[in-house]
């Protein structure tokens, strides 16, 4: 699978063909942010003692190897992403690019002030930017949304779940995803998240969540067996 880095909204449509194949609907995610990475973990193989700032290297060595995995992925993503928007400059060294923020858990690109957020699973990892708060969520297909639904879905919303005609497991993914990453952008803890955003449709490219009496768009491209969902608040 060639799947390597999926750039920014700069790189060229013709530069994406073959991963726009894998992953079909990812321009409109792109479209939708200032910026996007996306990785194939086993395409990279990171230096740490290069990588990582002071603050990285402190919370990484606390970490089992699964989740420093997952950190040091989401650490090239983050950097990737400051570099190609020019937040960081050319000759400035990985290990003085802060992507861990003041509170040790969300992201941040350096000390640029630009909304990011950064998600990875087993073999991904995607990380996006944007000048408005903004969340990424990226989940495998699989049945265990739809086994744990009555967890994070309401009686209604999991009525969409047949009315989207994506199949159980694509559609209830989708709900996940997009509690997941609005509860990054909105800064709300998880059970928050799944309480106050209620999804009001689910799309295969496109599903709507309502947060405060606003609607907003839930942006999904699905690809190899994974689900990219993006939400932006351009006007919270
Ligand atoms: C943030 C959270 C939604 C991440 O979900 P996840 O599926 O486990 O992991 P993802 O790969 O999608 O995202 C992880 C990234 O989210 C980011 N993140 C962590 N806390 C965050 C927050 N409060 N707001 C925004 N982003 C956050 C981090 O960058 C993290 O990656 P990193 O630590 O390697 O840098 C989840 O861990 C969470 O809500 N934690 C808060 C505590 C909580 O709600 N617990 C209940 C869990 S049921």
């Amino acid at each position: 699978m060639a799947l390597n880095q999926i750039g920014l909204n700069s790189i060229s449509a013709s530069s994406l063909t073959n991963d726009s194949l894998i992953w079909p609907g990812i321009e409109r995610l792109q479209l939708a942010c200032l910026g996007m990475i996306l990785l194939d973990m086993e395409t990279i193989s990171p230096v740490e003692d290069h990588l990582f700032t002071p603050r990285e290297t402190a919370r990484a060595v606390r970490m089992g190897p699964r989740r420093r995995r997952g950190f040091t992925a989401a650490r090239v993503a983050l950097k990737r992403l400051a570099r190609q928007l020019n937040l960081a400059e050319e000759d400035r060294p990985d290990q003085a690019i802060e992507t861990l923020g003041p509170d040790g858990a969300r992201p941040c690109l350096g000390e640029s002030g630009i909304y990011c957020s950064v998600s990875h699973c087993a073999r991904l990892v995607a990380a996006v930017a944007h000048r408005y708060p903004i969340g990424v969520d990226l989940e495998m297909v699989s049945e265990k949304p739809i086994r744990t639904r009555h967890l994070f879905m309401s009686p209604r919303e999991r009525d969409l779940i047949s009315l989207s005609g994506l199949g159980p497991e694509r559609a209830a993914t989708r709900a996940w995803t997009i509690k997941e990453a609005a509860a990054k952008a909105l800064g709300l803890h998880l059970f928050q998240a799944i309480r106050e955003v209620e999804v009001v449709r689910l799309g295969e490219e496109e599903g709507v969540m309502r947060y405060q009496e606003k609607t907003y768009p839930a942006r999904h491209a699905e690809g190899n067996g994974h689900v990219i969902t993006l939400i932006t608040f351009d006007d919270v």
